[in-house]
């Protein structure tokens, strides 16, 4: 695999690797496996580890869960000092400051799961790149994210951090994350949790996973094998065990399928302790056999747990680790350092970035523009834009918001930045010469007096992100207590009620759509969520976005999606023995893809420019799709095109996502997406575990869900 053009830049790095690994004795080449959280350069122990080149990284974290518990936040000065004492050691090697830079840094963009509702990867790949920015200029240079894992149970905590439950479409929104945060050059992402974490048991968080390889190739590796060919620098091993296999120990999918058939040549970085936990799981008899285990495996890197540091050269001496597998990834750190510019006398310690960078016009407009078009409209009965001249109900404990709107993950964004939603309406509303009352819903009594008396009501409601994230799984997927009971008590008085739910999860909403005119699924979008709501409820800009997972009707359909495989017994058939649930439907209360108003747009025609496609030849058919706004307003239609495989070799979805695209559309216009698909995209892996593409009959679905969806029959041979 050539994961870089420049094969001349390529070359010389693998000669200053090769030259500075030669150069290291087996402590200092364990030294650069070992990532230490929280270096402190005013305390001893760390600057002697530091000088003698017995840390290769260091985690600039508040723990093991640094997504749900803040730290003081990142200091430049301190991390500069480490850094200076790393290039005290022998060889000059630079150290990496890592972080969890996951959805913006100083600038909060929408969480991951908004993101992935854009199904913009441009918009995506410019939030990640002004991410990455302002994190170097903070000294990071390596961060945990993307989060790749394929989600179908939105009890889990993590699905916020997630780019839903399609595989494709965390293929291309995930690799666009990468080419963003890596686009500077001075800063490596992690494509993380390899593999199988969105599968954990009862969506309990670090519980295990029962999958197969074939549905690993054919769903949950796929994110990754992107994220590497868009050259992704790191690859975290996940806390779950797959199959009876914790990952950490899993040398089958991390060496084997990683590393040696897919060729990828950068870092495979433990999680937090993970290498210890293997005590736990039960495979390791103590924590030095969870170091062989895990160096066997094919993990790199050791974060935390200091088992490396201990253990690993001892192995070595010992004869029961081989000093080849020390030094492969030895080799890889070197390497990854290389890239980034961080090995070598030269430049192991870069000039400072602009330490001082704030947050600007051009930071605020982007963001702002990724919390609107990830914000999905998901029911609407005409309410929807509410005329600022009216009077204005805004209710809701988010109503005076900063740091509850910005989402799980948020290591060094600040509440203080968010423009609250009451006083981002207040300036749209006075403006236009209305009136706003604000309410935070805590005495209902009293909030429903004030909503008899307005126009209508605009109810912010939804979970608080400290219900999602890393060990913040539920079994309850409703809204939290009590915001149901005043959403209906508000919908009683007969005004109504446009509901805009924060949320880090598909949640049951059944409820909701039945008593309010408008839902709005707005996620948690950031630092500009205010403006951004006001921006979507006055009408000043149009949600764009699309669920990027199914919503249940009931926590107890999940897992669920939209595309599952076929049984023996499908529920579109009539028939009693259906898979399906006695006392609810199968399909979910929203779809996959929702969002938008269905009845703005009729899809006139779909056509194929073949009917056949030669394999051998990988030919093309270029699919056209013609859409009308037959709305009164511009809208935004999101084109997908699914495809189903009517007989392979292992059951294949039942409309998996394939291609997409926006199209822009006023009223009354008309206008044409095209999509270009080659025969490749209906590859699969099989029972043998290699991929193919199989001579036969495959349909191409435009729509699929609408009443005028299309469907295009092709022929592969
Ligand atoms: C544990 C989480 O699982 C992982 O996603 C994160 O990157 C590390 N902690 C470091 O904070």
């Amino acid at each position: 695999m050539t994961r870089r053009d420049d094969d001349g830049a390529d070359d010389a790095i693998e000669r200053r690797v090769a030259a500075t690994l030669d150069a290291l004795t087996l402590e200092e080449r364990v030294g650069q496996l070992v990532q230490t959280p929280n270096l402190d350069p005013d305390d001893a122990e760390h600057r002697a580890a530091l000088r003698s080149g017995a840390v290769g990284s260091m985690i600039v974290a508040s723990g093991a869960t640094a997504g749900s518990v803040r730290d003081a936040g990142v200091r430049r000065a301190r991390i500069d000092a480490c850094k200076a004492l790393a290039l005290e050691a022998p060889h000059r090697i630079g150290l990496l400051a890592a972080r969890d830079v996951v959805h913006g840094h100083r600038s909060v963009w929408p969480i991951p799961l908004g993101i992935a509702a854009t199904w913009d990867e441009s918009l995506a790949a410019d939030c990640a790149a002004l991410a990455a920015e302002e994190a170097t200029a903070d000294g990071i240079d390596w961060t945990f994210a993307p989060m790749l894992d394929v989600v179908d149970d939105p009890r889990w905590g993590r699905t916020a951090e997630s780019l839903g439950e399609s595989p494709r479409l965390a293929e291309r929104m995930g690799a666009a994350l990468v080419r963003g945060f890596q686009s500077s050059g001075r800063m490596a992402a992690t494509a993380k949790h390899y593999v199988g974490y969105g599968l954990a048991r009862g969506g309990r968080d670090y519980a295990a996973a029962s999958v197969g390889e074939i549905t690993l190739r054919n769903v949950h590796l796929r994110p990754f094998r992107a994220a590497i060919d868009a050259g992704v620098h790191a690859v975290m091993a996940a806390f779950t065990a797959v199959d009876g296999v914790p990952m950490h120990t899993h040398r089958r999918l991390l060496r084997e399928v990683l590393k040696e058939e897919w060729g990828f040549d950068g870092v495979v970085v433990a999680d937090w302790d993970g290498v210890r936990e293997l005590v736990a799981h039960g495979v390791a008899a103590d924590e030095r056999d969870a170091v062989r285990l895990a160096i066997e495996a094919g993990v790199d890197v050791d974060m935390a747990s200091g088992l490396y540091a201990r253990h690993l050269a001892d192995l070595v001496r010992d004869g029961l680790v081989e000093a080849a597998l020390v030094d492969d990834a030895a080799r890889r750190v070197l390497r990854l350092k290389a890239r980034l510019g961080l090995l070598g006398a030269a430049d192991g310690m870069r000039d400072a970035p602009r330490a001082d960078r704030g947050r600007t016009t051009h930071d605020r407009d982007l963001v702002r523009r990724a919390a609107v078009a990830s914000m999905a409209v998901v029911a609407d009965d005409g309410t929807l834009p509410v005329a600022a001249s009216a009077r204005v109900l805004l209710a809701g404990p988010f109503v005076d918001e900063g740091s509850a709107v910005l989402g799980t993950w948020v290591l060094d964004g600040e509440g203080a930045d968010v423009v609250p939603p009451s006083e981002a309406f207040r300036a749209a509303i006075a403006e236009a010469g209305g009136e706003l009352v604000v309410h935070d819903m805590r005495f209902v009594d009293d909030l429903l007096r004030t909503a008899r008396e307005c126009d209508v009501a605009v109810a912010i409601v939804g979970e608080h992100p400290r219900r999602s994230g890393e060990d913040s799984s539920v079994t309850d997927l409703g809204l939290p207590a009590g915001q149901l009971e005043a959403l209906q008590a508000l919908a009683a008085t007969g005004t109504p009620v446009v509901a805009v739910v924060l949320t880090g999860r598909p949640l049951t909403l059944a409820p909701v759509l039945e008593l309010a005119s408008t839902v709005l699924v707005a996620w948690h979008p950031g630092t500009e969520a205010g403006v951004a709501i006001a921006d979507v409820v006055l009408g000043r800009a149009e949600a764009t976005g699309r669920l990027p997972m199914a919503f249940p009707w009931s926590v107890g359909q999940v897992p669920l999606t939209s595309s599952e495989a076929p049984t023996g017994r499908p529920q579109d058939v009539d028939d009693v023995r259906a898979s399906r649930y006695q006392d609810a439907p199968a399909t979910p209360r929203l779809p996959f893809g929702a969002g938008g108003a269905d009845a703005a747009v009729a899809y006139r025609s779909a056509t194929a420019s073949t009917s056949t496609l030669t394999i051998a030849t990988d030919d093309a058919v270029v699919v056209r799709v013609e859409v009308e706004n037959v709305g009164d307003r511009a809208c935004t239609e999101l084109v997908r095109l699914h495809l189903r495989d009517l007989v392979a070799d292992v059951t294949r979805p039942t409309a998996e996502l394939l291609d997409w695209c926006h199209l822009h559309l006023e009223p009354g216009e008309r206008g044409v997406a095209e999509m270009t698909i080659r025969a490749s995209a209906f590859g699969y892996t099989g029972r043998d575990l290699t991929w193919r593409v199989d001579p036969g009959d495959v349909d191409l679905l435009v729509a699929p869900g609408r009443a005028d969806a299309a469907r295009i029959p092709l022929l592969l041979r």
